[in-house]
């Protein structure tokens, strides 16, 4: 039997300041926050359901976790605490290259703040792994405590565990939370809806559940000679939001703001609402855009932020169901059920309220991406090799492991053109640590297949002559995607042209951290099974010493 939607109200995270307030001025904090394995309810008729919650003690631990607000220019330290207990609730598969604790004991864990600029040894590389009570620690760990300058421009980080070959696992077992950095000066002009009540964070991903409550995952591997457990993607028949399945809300007819974050491992989401209500995009990913764009639908990937504001005093009905068509996997997968095709529910009040919130005609204006000033230009091509036997096709970016030498190595405050080459099924959603990019154009490759076979001799998309296959038809990149993103969706097929500005900082503060040292950054596809398949879909950058 299906569960009821709509019987539980969205939550609101708990919120943690990431300062302190000093007679009146904002001076840096420090903070503590633990992982716990907790029960969590995701739905009033499921039993309670075992997860690995963020918090900072089990009993305030959540799914997602805590939101962290911090100050822009104003330091964060946080401790991660590591307090799992010595076994998964999740079948995790030891035949992919994972961070095994040689006692064999305690889980393997790390966090990444996503979209922060800051240092190597903050970034949460998957080496750097640590378990309960620090008793072992992964090859790169240097640090208890990491610290977040907060030094950018203001905009909608989070926070999710990076754990080399656990990824996947630690993020469906519920290690993700969102963090928010603030700068009121700039953005109280904007008078966009905010404060709690009206600038309201959404968490939303998938999830399959057993009748016990406990959360179920295909755990027999697509090639169970090799990888028994091992699946290429997980999807899940619920929708939870703000960590519970098709949630409600009450809302007043006015504006409101929603930041959406797409915590999925696989799953993208094309979002839209059922009466037409169009959604006005202020931001995407860690950015404001520059000027607020309208739109009826939104396609998230995995990882992607999406910020809109929504005027319910435009709606005809008393109640709207934010909705999904995105199939799975995207783009050419199974079409959405009577399921997954549904988000949660609005239901919105009779009387018409005076409303303060406005939409401005511009918001914050950064520095134009500037193709003449970029230092090189590198190819990235994704690729499936055809390999021995029976293995499954490894995916690989530029035919290289994680382990491989270090082969990007930008240098920090410069930018350069990637040509992303997807020559693999599926869309991978690209995430670039410490670096923010503009997406200049699609390009679908004619004669893939040729461009292919060549690339699987050679693997070098130069020798191969991309240029003479990257000439079919373009994709025009939607307005609000236009600005400066950290994800983007690299279509199967197609070439994507991005300039990547490595350390962008929008900041009145200066602030000099240490990109050159160990371990460095990565870069790497967003579906979190790719990401730790062997390391396929990976890469380090690191930056090049001057
Ligand atoms: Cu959202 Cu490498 O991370």
């Amino acid at each position: 039997s299906r569960l009821k939607m709509f019987v539980d109200e969205v939550p609101e995270m708990p919120t943690i300041r990431g300062y302190r307030v000093v007679n009146g001025s904002y001076e840096p904090a420090a903070l503590k926050i633990g992982m716990f394995r907790k029960d969590w309810k995701f739905h009033r008729d499921l039993p309670p359901t075992p997860v690995f919650a963020y918090g900072t003690s089990k009993h305030t631990a959540t799914v997602p976790g805590p939101t962290i607000e911090a100050m822009g220019g104003v330091s964060t330290h946080v401790t991660w605490t590591n307090h799992l207990p010595p076994s998964h609730i999740l079948p995790w598969d030891p035949t992919i290259p994972t961070a095994m604790p040689v006692a064999k004991k305690g889980i393997p864990t790390v966090v990444h703040l996503h979209g922060m600029i800051g240092g190597p040894e903050s970034d949460g590389h998957a080496h750097s792994w640590f378990t309960n009570g620090f008793r072992e620690t992964g090859p790169t760990w240097t640090t208890k405590t990491y610290h977040y300058p907060n030094v950018q421009h203001p905009g909608s980080l989070w926070y999710h565990d990076h754990a080399m070959g656990l990824t996947r696992v630690n993020l469906l077992a519920g290690l993700i939370g969102s963090y928010v950095i603030r700068d009121p000066k700039t953005e109280s002009k904007l008078r966009l809806p905010s404060g709690n009540e009206f600038h309201r964070r959404l968490v939303i991903f998938d999830r399959s559940f057993l009748t016990n409550g406990s959360i179920y995952m295909n755990s027999t591997g697509n090639n169970p000679d090799i990888h028994p457990q091992w699946q290429p993607e997980y999807f899940g028949d619920a929708i939870i939001v703000n960590g519970k399945a098709w949630p409600r809300m009450s809302v007043r007819r006015r504006k409101y703001r929603f930041t959406v974050i797409n915590a999925s491992n696989a799953r993208f989401f094309r979002l839209f609402f059922r009466n037409g209500l169009r959604l006005i995009h202020v931001a995407a990913d860690s950015a404001y855009l520059e000027k607020p764009v309208v739109a009826t639908h939104t396609l998230l990937a995995p990882s992607e932020i999406i910020d809109f504001v929504v005027d319910f005093s435009d709606s005809r009905s008393d109640s709207v169901i934010l909705a999904n068509d995105a199939p799975y996997p995207y783009p050419s997968g199974d079409p959405v059920n009577d399921a997954n095709s549904v988000v949660m529910k609005f239901n919105i009040r009779k009387e018409r309220e005076y409303d303060t919130w406005r939409v401005p005609r511009t918001l914050i204006k950064y520095p134009s991406p500037k193709l003449s000033g970029a230092a090189r230009s590198r190819y990235i091509a994704m690729y499936e090799y055809a390999s021995a036997a029976d293995e499954p096709t490894h995916l690989y970016i530029n035919g290289r492991s994680f382990e491989a030498p270090v082969t990007e190595k930008a240098k920090v405050g410069t930018s350069e053109v990637w040509y992303v080459i997807n020559l693999t099924e599926d869309n991978h959603p690209l995430h670039v640590h410490l670096g923010l990019f503009t997406v200049m154009e699609q390009t679908e490759l004619v004669n893939a297949e040729e461009f292919k076979e060549c690339m699987n001799k050679l693997n070098d998309a130069m020798r191969c002559h991309v240029e003479k296959y990257a000439r079919g038809k373009k994709i025009r990149v939607l307005p609000h995607e236009k600005g400066w993103k950290n994800v983007y969706k690299m279509m199967p097929g197609f070439v994507t042209k991005i300039l990547v500005r490595f350390a962008y900082i929008h900041s009145t503060q200066p602030y000099v951290f240490n990109a050159t040292a160990e371990p460095g950054y990565v870069y790497h596809c967003h579906v979190s099974f790719h990401y730790t398949f062997l390391s396929n879909l990976v890469r380090h950058w690191r930056s090049r010493v001057m």
